[in-house]
């Protein structure tokens, strides 16, 4: 019974270290959906929102969604009013934040407390007309793993934007779409605050948001497979005012190359190329010194050389390449392990570079060196990558 009531009315907790989502709500619940909102000196809006917004979702869901406002300590006291509003509107819950700041964190916190399987995301200032959001949930009914309301399709706009509005706004988008085409082309407003997402297609990835542009995250590191849009017109603020400033366009870009570096790693594989290097070096000079200076035999000296050109990259990847990940994994047993997964990483490497080579030169009929080459190229490639999503990925629970 406490589960789908807030008996209390108290404030929930704030969850505090990574931005992930859990795979599963705290505790079983009915709850199906739950919608996080972002406010910050929303007095004068909560009230209208919370209504309009179970006034709608009460025929459709009954009991079984959740409203979460997530308030950053506004000075006009948001948070105490939405608490009030709890005796009246039992799905309503209200966290107050003093030491985070941001939308986007907000609407993040929001939903590591919420206990539905689809999360949404909406602004408390009336822009987003409530509305839509059932038209949202429909989408998801149908399949859909992200369902977002959009400025830019059909049906879709805005009130009465000036053109300077209307400039910066797609030129944002362009020059997001420059950075990371593969992320802001999904969808045709990656701006868009109004959305819906599965719990599944989120829980577990480290969200790492700045400013105001949650769906990029979203989009960038959740696992989106189905995705619809559903047209709204971005209606005018009549109560309080925007916080938008020149800071939240800085923060945008910034935000875009820290997506697209995470999810391209250029930098950090051409480290890893360079650690490659310098192994290679290890191996060629030990296995000429162990053959020619100390006569040792063939199968051995290669074997040795190689484990100790594994060593020295080993050494470089984790102290460079992997420096970020490997670094809060403390304690030399932590480093051991890291140091043998790493080394049956090589060794899986180099059956499928034999595998390789085998099949391209014997099947497919490729030139010998070729062959090589393209195996060194694949196995190179998926040594990175399975060392970056096995080996030093930061594994975080809670
Ligand atoms: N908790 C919290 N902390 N909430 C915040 C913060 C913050 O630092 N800053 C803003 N909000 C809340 C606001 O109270 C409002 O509910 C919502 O986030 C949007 O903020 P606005 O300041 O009204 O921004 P906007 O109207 O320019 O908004 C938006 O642009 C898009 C379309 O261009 C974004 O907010 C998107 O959601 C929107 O779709
Ligand atoms: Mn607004």
């Amino acid at each position: 019974m406490s589960d789908r009531v807030n008996l209390n009315n108290s404030l929930l907790l704030v969850p505090v270290g990574s931005l992930i989502v859990p795979a599963h709500p705290p505790a079983p619940s009915p709850i199906l959906l739950s919608i996080a909102i972002p406010t910050y000196k929303e007095s004068q809006n909560i009230e209208t929102l919370v209504s309009k917004l179970c006034y709608l979702l009460d025929p459709v869901l009954r009991d079984r969604y959740e409203l979460i406002i997530v308030d950053d300590d506004s000075p006009d006291r948001t948070w105490e009013i939405a608490q009030s509003l709890i005796p009246q509107y039992p799905q309503l819950r209200v966290m107050r934040r003093i030491e985070e700041r941001g939308l986007s964190t907000a609407v993040v916190r929001g939903w590591q407390v919420a206990r539905g399987f689809v999360f949404g995301a909406i602004d408390a200032d009336l822009q987003h007309p409530p509305e839509i959001l059932l038209q949202l949930w429909e989408e998801i009914k149908k399949g859909a793993d992200l369902a977002v309301a959009s400025r830019h399709i059909e049906e879709g706009g805005v009130s009465d934007w000036n053109i300077f509005r209307r400039i910066l706004s797609r030129g944002a988008q362009i020059l997001g779409l420059t950075i990371l085409p593969g992320v802001v082309g999904r969808v045709s407003d990656p701006m868009s605050g109004y959305f819906l997402v599965k719990r599944d297609a989120i829980a577990g990835k480290p969200l790492d948001p700045i400013g105001y542009k949650i769906l990029l995250e979203v989009i960038g590191r959740g696992d989106i497979r189905c995705c619809r849009e559903v047209g709204y017109i971005f209606q005018e603020r009549q109560e309080g005012e925007s916080k938008v400033t020149a800071k939240q366009y800085l923060e945008y870009i910034q935000h875009l190359l820290r997506l697209r570096r995470s999810l391209w790693p250029v930098e950090r594989f051409l480290r890893f190329i360079a650690v490659g290097a310098t192994g290679l070096v290890v191996d060629l000079s030990l296995f000429y010194l162990l053959r020619t200076e100390w006569g040792l035999g063939l199968t051995r000296s290669a074997i040795l050389s190689a484990e100790v050109a594994i060593i020295n990259n080993f050494l470089w990847n984790d102290l460079w390449t992997y420096r970020d990940k490997s670094r809060p994994q403390k304690g030399w047993k932590k480093w051991f392990k890291r140091l043998l997964k790493f080394n049956a990483i090589c060794l899986a490497g180099l059956i499928l570079n034999v595998l390789l080579v085998n099949i391209l030169y014997n099947l497919l009929h490729v030139n010998e060196y070729a062959a090589k080459l393209i195996a060194i190229a694949v196995v190179t490639f998926w040594n990175f990558w399975i060392n970056l999503k096995l080996q030093w990925r930061t594994t975080e629970i809670g």
